[in-house]
């Protein structure tokens, strides 16, 4: 199309957008496909508002401040029809000329161009951005962000009474992409408050996964106690990068010697680092493509490669990602082992996405596994576990995890908009001996018992529901619209399976209706099963297996009938 023909589409085409006073606000239509407007030095709106619909393609926006790229944004903006909103800060851009220039995804021989889909006329500059929560499948308990997208939790650590998490999200939308930290705490580990975004794309990439610690000794130099964070920078390659925080993980400022760590590989990613005591430095484990790297440090800033581990052991059915390293205990402390974990996707026990793992010993520089190399170990049997990692110096001890409860099969289409994805109930590992190995037990964590309101005749969208056995049972949650799950405790077998073929919702991809079966390693008396809007979380008491399930019923599950047992259920507060 001409310069001419295309001006002429947009002197015709309505404004792009309207201010805090529904006043339209003229932009320019540059080609068929590409777009700018000017935000004023003068305005005074706290939001940018930008209509997304989730199955547009993306359209890549830059925002340009006093003529330099300041950055660069992926959004799906509506073509069709409006989802919901996302919203751009305008706060740090106050005073300052700010241009977003579009360049849409959208088919140029389109005469109608930019102009004729819907996101032109319905961009907003805002004061208020609408957060209230209407999503019928939003847990009631579980770690969610409050809008956009979320994947793995990074940088756990506690400190003073506080858990901090942060995970892998995108401000622009509820499907995978920008990927920032965003930090959320808790006191109980059941409500979490909001921190806002704490690490955001630069020069070096986007923000994937990693780890944090509190550099008690000073050892990297930003001062004693400061928070340091390790993460992936995904640009044109995967390196490893470090910020700092010195206001106790609030805000953190990038390291002006990033990267610190770079290789020849493409995936190259998900550093998880901790104190050890027996080499007096620190360790990293990072995963890179089908194996795990091994790194020591004494500053958190300079790192020798130690050892591999990981070429013909385990599952290789897909990418080795998110790793943790960490000394567990059984029951008496002469069994202390180490436990590498490897998240890994594709090669799940029910396909897609799950989390593996290998016990062993470790001396700061090699990790040796105990089991013979075809063994494979699983720590939960459900299809909605991964990117499980540790919090770095939990009290007393405690060995405590949080996973990202979905599956990379299908977690950009569960029937979620307003946000996607939630984190597991955290858990506490330890170990037990089950014919001569060694596997992690995993148990809700204590803090789920303080959690337990009263008890309650009916299941509703928030419980816990103990079931007593004798043996063989099996117990079937179900609501008015014949929806149920199935569970079976197959006490001869050593099985327990979870069936969530009819569970709601399922047709949104073929790869989550499915039965899942967990090994139990022996009898179990006690089952413990955590109920939320969208999730079903069982676990052994005893903590000899776990097991996560999405589901998506119409309508909350409000009836519970166990065959070969007894139920009593507990209303769940946060
Ligand atoms: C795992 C993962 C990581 C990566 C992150 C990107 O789910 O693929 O390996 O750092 O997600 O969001």
């Amino acid at each position: 199309m001409s310069l001419m023909a295309a001006l002429a589409v947009a002197g015709a085409s309505k404004a792009i957008a309207q201010d805090v006073h529904g006043k339209p606000i003229r932009a320019e239509q540059l080609a068929n496909d590409n777009w700018l407007m000017h935000v004023s030095p003068q305005e005074t709106a706290k939001y940018l508002l930008l209509p997304v619909e989730d199955k547009a393609p993306e359209a890549h926006l830059k925002l340009i401040v006093d003529n330099q790229l300041c950055r660069n944004i992926d959004v799906r903006m509506a073509l069709h029809k409006i989802d919901y909103y996302v919203p751009v800060l305008l706060d740090e851009f106050r005073g300052h000329n700010l241009v977003v220039q579009a360049h849409m995804n959208i088919d140029r021989s389109n005469r109608g161009g930019v102009g004729s889909e819907i996101c032109w006329g319905n961009i907003r500059l805002a004061d208020t951005f609408d957060t209230a929560n209407r999503e019928r499948f939003r847990p009631l308990y579980h770690h969610t962000p409050v809008y956009g997208w979320m994947n793995d939790p990074n940088g756990m650590y506690y400190k003073d009474g506080t858990w901090h998490l942060f995970y892998q999200y995108n401000p622009y939308g509820s499907m995978w992409g920008n990927m920032n930290w965003r930090h959320s705490t808790s006191r109980d580990l059941l409500t979490w408050e909001d921190q806002g975004v704490a690490i955001a794309p630069d020069a070096h990439g986007a923000i994937f996964s990693g780890s944090c610690v509190v550099d008690e000794k000073n050892t990297a130099g930003f001062g004693t106690g400061a928070v340091i964070a390790l993460y992936t920078s995904a640009g044109d390659v995967q390196s490893q990068s470090l910020a700092y925080s010195t206001d106790g993980g609030r805000t953190f400022t990038p390291y002006v010697g990033n990267p610190i760590l770079t290789a020849d590989v493409p995936d190259f990613r998900d550093p998880n680092m901790f104190w050890n005591e027996d080499i007096n430095a620190w360790n990293l484990i990072l995963a890179v493509g089908r194996e795990m790297r091994i790194y020591s440090s004494p500053n958190l800033k300079d790192w020798k490669e130690e050892s591999r581990f990981g070429l013909g052991y385990g599952n290789h059915d897909g990418v080795w990602e998110c790793p943790d390293l960490f000394p567990l205990s059984g029951k008496t402390a002469e069994h202390t082992k180490w436990v590498l974990v490897c998240n890994i996707n594709p090669g799940g026990p029910f396909g897609g996405s799950a989390t593996q793992y290998f016990v062993g010993d470790f001396d700061g520089h090699k990790f040796t596994c105990d089991s013979a190399p075809q063994v494979t170990k699983w720590m939960d049997w459900g299809k909605d576990h991964y990117a499980t990692v540790s919090f770095s110096d939990a009290p007393d001890g405690r060995r405590t995890v949080l996973a990202w409860m979905s599956n990379w099969q299908y977690a950009n289409d569960v029937p979620t908009m307003q946000f996607r994805s939630a984190n597991s109930i955290a858990r506490d590992l330890s170990l037990f001996q089950d014919g001569g190995e060694w596997y992690v037990s995993v148990k809700p964590a204590p803090e789920m018992l303080a959690a337990r309101g009263k008890k309650v005749k009916n299941p509703s969208e928030a419980c816990e529901i103990l079931v007593d056995l004798k043996g063989s049972a099996t117990i079937t949650l179900s609501n008015t619209k014949g929806e149920k799950v199935q569970m079976t405790y197959d006490e001869d077998a050593r099985t327990f399976s979870m069936d969530r073929t009819q569970s709601g919702n399922v047709g949104f991809s073929e790869a989550f209706p499915c039965t899942t079966v967990a090994p139990t390693h022996g009898r179990v008396k006690q089952l413990r099963i955590f109920v939320d809007q969208s999730s079903i979380e069982a676990f052994d008491a005893e903590g000899r297996f776990a097991m996560t399930n999405l589901v998506f019923p119409s309508e909350p599950y409000n009836s519970v009938r166990v065959k070969g047992g007894k139920a009593t259920i507990y209303q769940i507060n946060n």
